[in-house]
């Protein structure tokens, strides 16, 4: 059952449910901005990173995270930039654990580079972390240093070695690019499932700063499928996560095989996402710019109804659906009405 509910709702922990009855379940936090790696696709060599004072602290995000819970969300995401690389992250991991131990959370995980991964593996999984995503676009150590710009490919499976060593599942995320791993699409799907570990390329997306030019680096999915399917027979999972992600069973491997393609697939209709920035940014959809700002409401009191209020009018600009191709143009007329009645 749908229950709709509004931001004046008199019941201070009922869930959330945007204006289309899709009831918010999964969190996506970044906590912070920074990285050990610049892969090309989506920061420059030169970042400037955000001074501390803008970034939310470890108690801040904890916060944060448990009023999404408090909500609703039954899972939460945490991702940066490179989310190991914030000291002390780890004890953000141990806050949450109260929340699986409670069973108001289903499931923590991450999206990690895996650079630290051979440190942190284990005791991720001592807070009941029991997948994690780990971007590798190459096996190829030179190219991998390439694409991240001066990242240690034998880092990155040392953590994934420590990863499995401590039970975490694990998923390998894989960025399409054209002529830099497309060939090497077979070679990918042979390791990652010959390790157990299911594998999902992504389409690279409009977002953030990049030299590069976008439109030589685009590698459409269906051309990475075809080619794979000259010798592997993929058939349509009936494996969902809620996500974007496409499934599909590979015969031949045994493996799962995911595709991620925000330019070419709508896959807005059963989003039960969010996401919040490091600066405490909401962000209702990937593909659109309307956001509200979380970080005033945490900051201004002690008590969380202020944030609560904030989340709550936010989710009810929820849009429907993604456009990339006009994300990028006139804001939504609703960003006047947001900034008017303020957080
Ligand atoms: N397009 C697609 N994926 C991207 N990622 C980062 N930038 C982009 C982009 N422009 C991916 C990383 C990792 C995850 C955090 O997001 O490779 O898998
Ligand atoms: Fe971006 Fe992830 Fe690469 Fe870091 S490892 S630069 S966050 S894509």
């Amino acid at each position: 059952m749908v229950v709709r509910m509004n931001a004046r709702s008199p019941n201070p922990d009922a869930p959330l449910v945007d204006p289309f009855g899709r009831a918010i379940r999964y969190v996506r936090v970044s906590v912070t901005d920074r990285c050990d790696y610049r892969c090309v696709y989506c920061m420059s060599e030169d970042m400037n990173f955000l001074p501390k004072r803008d970034v939310l602290s470890l108690e801040e995000l904890d916060r944060l995270c448990s009023t999404f819970v408090r909500l609703g969300a039954r899972k939460l995401r945490i991702t940066g930039g490179e989310p190991l690389v914030r000291r002390n992250v780890m004890s953000l991991f141990h806050a949450l654990k109260r929340h699986l131990a409670s069973g108001a959370l289903d499931e923590v995980t991450l999206t990690t580079n895996g650079s630290q991964l051979a440190r942190y593996a284990q005791e991720l999984a001592d807070c009941g972390v029991r997948r994690v995503n780990v971007s590798l676009d190459t096996l190829d150590p030179d190219k991998f240093r390439a694409v991240t710009r001066w990242g240690d490919h034998a880092a990155v499976m040392k953590g994934i070695d420590a990863a499995v060593a401590a039970g975490l599942n694990i998923k390998i995320n894989a960025v399409a690019l054209k002529g830099f791993n497309d060939a090497e699409a077979r070679a990918l799907v042979d390791w990652a499932h010959g390790r157990g570990f299911d594998l999902t390329f992504i389409e690279v997306m409009p977002l953030g700063a990049m030299e590069e030019d976008r439109a030589d680096q685009f590698m459409p999915l269906t051309e990475l499928r075809r080619g794979l399917e000259q010798s592997l027979s993929l058939t349509p999972s009936t494996y969902a996560t809620g996500g974007p992600a496409r499934y599909f069973d590979v015969r031949e491997t045994g493996g799962r095989l995911g595709f991620i393609t925000p330019l070419t697939h709508n896959f807005c209709e059963s989003c039960n996402r969010v996401r919040v920035t490091c600066t405490g940014t909401l962000y209702m959809c990937l593909g659109q710019e309307d956001a509200a700002d979380l970080r005033e409401p945490l900051r201004r009191s002690e008590s969380d109804e202020p944030l609560i209020a904030a989340i709550r009018t936010a989710i009810l600009r929820k849009p429907k659906g993604h456009d990339f191709v006009i994300a990028r143009a006139a804001k939504p007329a609703v960003e006047r009405h947001m900034s008017a009645t303020g957080g």
